[in-house]
């Protein structure tokens, strides 16, 4: 999609990739982004392009409202998500509740809620899926979590045949490991989250329904081009 003058909504744009993902659509030339937030008082922004929004992506009424609001968006980017579930066998069902109800339902709640903004934009829109490579192939040591993005990568290929239909295409981004609080615990390399969202954006531009953002990612990705499997051991082995 043309990313010059669209007119985006992300959600989690207070911190973490979510902030740097505002920041990349506005060097893009987007006309306007609606910053979403669970705080929207947490949104720090100059811009005047930047519109700060409330929206808890688990809350209905707040979905309803924010897509009231925002019945100008061309481009919506669902990366709001909770890392809470770890090892399959010891994360409680609250845990995984949690991720679950964020990263899946959350994710299925505002596209419901934002498809009749997105199917009245002349000339197409777009929604992108913040996803993971745990989306591909399970890192074991996060595993609920894993489960999570690999539900929600499978309901973005269910609704990409259905949202064609209606001119919306419906993308998939898989990052690697980035350096925010989500996993500021774990000693592994990651990506900047300014980097990781430059590459997302570009791979908005392009239209790749499997945007691999950061140079993990597009490692991982060719790998699981290549063989699933290997992947899956990859993973099982770090
Ligand atoms: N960090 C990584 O290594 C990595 C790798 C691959 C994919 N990702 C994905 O990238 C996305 C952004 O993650 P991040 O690394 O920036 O994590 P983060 O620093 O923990 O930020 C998470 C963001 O999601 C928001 N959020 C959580 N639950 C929400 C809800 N119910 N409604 C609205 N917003 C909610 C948080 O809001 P509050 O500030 O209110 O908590 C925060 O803005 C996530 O989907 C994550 O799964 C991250």
């Amino acid at each position: 999609m043309n990313i010059e003058g669209s007119v985006a909504l992300v959600s989690g744009a207070n911190r973490g990739l979510g902030k740097a993902i505002v920041e990349a659509l506005l060097e893009a030339g987007a006309a306007k982004v609606y910053a979403a937030a669970r705080d929207e008082k947490n949104v720090a922004t100059r811009d005047p392009r930047v519109v700060p929004l409330r929206l808890d992506t688990r809350k209905p009424e707040q979905v309803a409202a924010a897509a009231r609001t925002a019945h100008d968006v061309t481009l919506l980017v669902n990366n709001a998500g909770a890392l809470t579930s770890y090892n399959v066998l010891t994360s409680s069902q609250e845990d995984f509740e949690v991720d679950f109800g964020t990263n899946v339902q959350g994710t299925l709640a505002v596209i419901k809620g934002f498809l009749p903004v997105l199917e009245r934009a002349a000339g197409g829109a777009s929604i992108v899926n913040v996803l993971s490579l745990t989306s591909l192939a399970s890192f074991p040591a996060m595993g609920g979590y894993s489960a999570s993005k690999a539900a929600a990568y499978s309901i973005t290929q269910s609704l990409r045949p259905e949202l064609k239909k209606k001119g919306i295409e419906i993308l998939a981004a898989l990052p690697g490991p980035i350096d925010t609080d989500m996993v500021k615990a774990l000693p592994i390399p990651k990506s900047s989250p300014v980097d990781t969202a430059r590459g997302l954006v570009a791979g908005i531009a392009r239209g790749d329904e499997e945007i691999f953002p950061d140079p993990m990612a597009v490692q991982m990705g060719a790998l699981w081009e290549k063989s699933h499997k290997e992947l899956e051991r990859t993973f099982a082995s770090l």
